[in-house]
């Protein structure tokens, strides 16, 4: 199945985010559309669907693997989603996110997991969370040809520190040092930066403020570009989503109701019928025919 909409089929690369920013003002800008995907057939659906960024996001923890949060996600687990998704993505930017732990240690570390993503895994570029704390990283990453997306925020590998998932940046000494952080963000040479869970005129402003692409969740309309968790859009998930997690479709509900008619099917004997099955190849002038001659799959 190909579903890629015409014409929007070329590969998105970092200075072609960088440029709609840079559109002059008087030029309509092009909003940057990003979703989530951590294997194959959802990275190929989201990529065939014309999305510029697909995230294999550490979200994958709580959506896909089932943690509590996204702190106890490895950089093995991580790289093998990178790795699937990769399969699926031809035309959107692969953006890979650095799980907790692998980057606050030692900035070498940090600089070798990086380069694990892209070596390995494929990714395009990576993510990692946090604000003037991380300048030396990025600029380490970026001048290691690693392309880096920033996050400031709602960072919900912050989760412990933040006493639980909390927009941010309410309070006129919160809102400057998340104006501080998204700059430090940008100095270090991060190619775009996601505003997680912030008010809306504040995102505005700090979108108004650089240079690089902003990516809003929670964080209003007048980002640059937008991203949410793939299975909070569909309805796969069993956590109550945020109000900014519009629900296009309800997947699980879908899921749920196929798998009770398969099994009410079985249980009837209703299913498999006959033209499911294969059948005995048919004996004529007493030759003996190979078995499955009743076609292929
Ligand atoms: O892990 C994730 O999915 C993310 C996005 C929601 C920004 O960080």
């Amino acid at each position: 199945m190909s579903v890629h909409p015409k014409g929007n089929t070329a590969k998105i690369t970092v200075p072609e985010l960088l440029q709609r920013k840079s559109q002059a003002a008087d030029f309509p800008k092009q909003k940057i559309t990003c979703l989530t995907a951590y294997d194959y057939p959802t990275a190929r659906l989201v990529d065939e669907a014309g999305v510029d960024v697909v995230l294999v996001g550490d979200s994958v923890a709580m959506v896909a693997l089932g943690y509590d949060s996204t702190l106890p996600l490895t950089l093995d687990e991580a790289l093998h989603h990178t790795k699937a998704a990769r399969r699926g993505v031809q035309h959107a930017l692969l953006v890979a996110d650095m799980p907790f732990g692998t980057y606050h240690a030692d900035v070498n570390e940090a600089l070798r997991n990086g380069v694990r993503f892209v070596k390995e895994a494929g990714a395009e570029a990576v993510k990692v969370e946090g604000g003037e704390r991380r300048l030396e990283l990025i600029a380490r990453l970026t001048e290691s040809e690693i392309p880096v997306m920033g996050h400031v925020g709602l960072t919900p590998q912050s989760v412990n520190a933040m006493g639980g998932y909390r927009v941010q940046g309410k309070t006129s000494r919160g809102a400057e040092q998340l104006l501080r952080d998204a700059r430090a963000v940008e100095a270090a040479g991060a190619f775009s930066i996601v505003l997680e869970g912030i008010p809306r005129e504040l995102a505005a402003e700090i979108t108004g403020t650089l240079r690089i692409p902003t990516i809003g969740i929670g964080a209003g309309p007048e980002c640059d570009g937008q991203i949410l968790v793939l299975h909070d859009m569909i309805g796969l998930t069993f956590q109550d989503s945020p109000k900014f997690a519009r629900r296009y479709t309800n997947v699980g509900k879908r899921i749920f109701q196929a798998v009770r008619e398969y099994r009410a099917d079985v249980l009837s004997g209703n299913f498999p019928s006959d033209a499911e099955s294969y059948h005995r190849a048919r004996v004529r002038d007493e030759e003996e025919l190979p078995v499955n001659t009743d076609g292929d799959w």
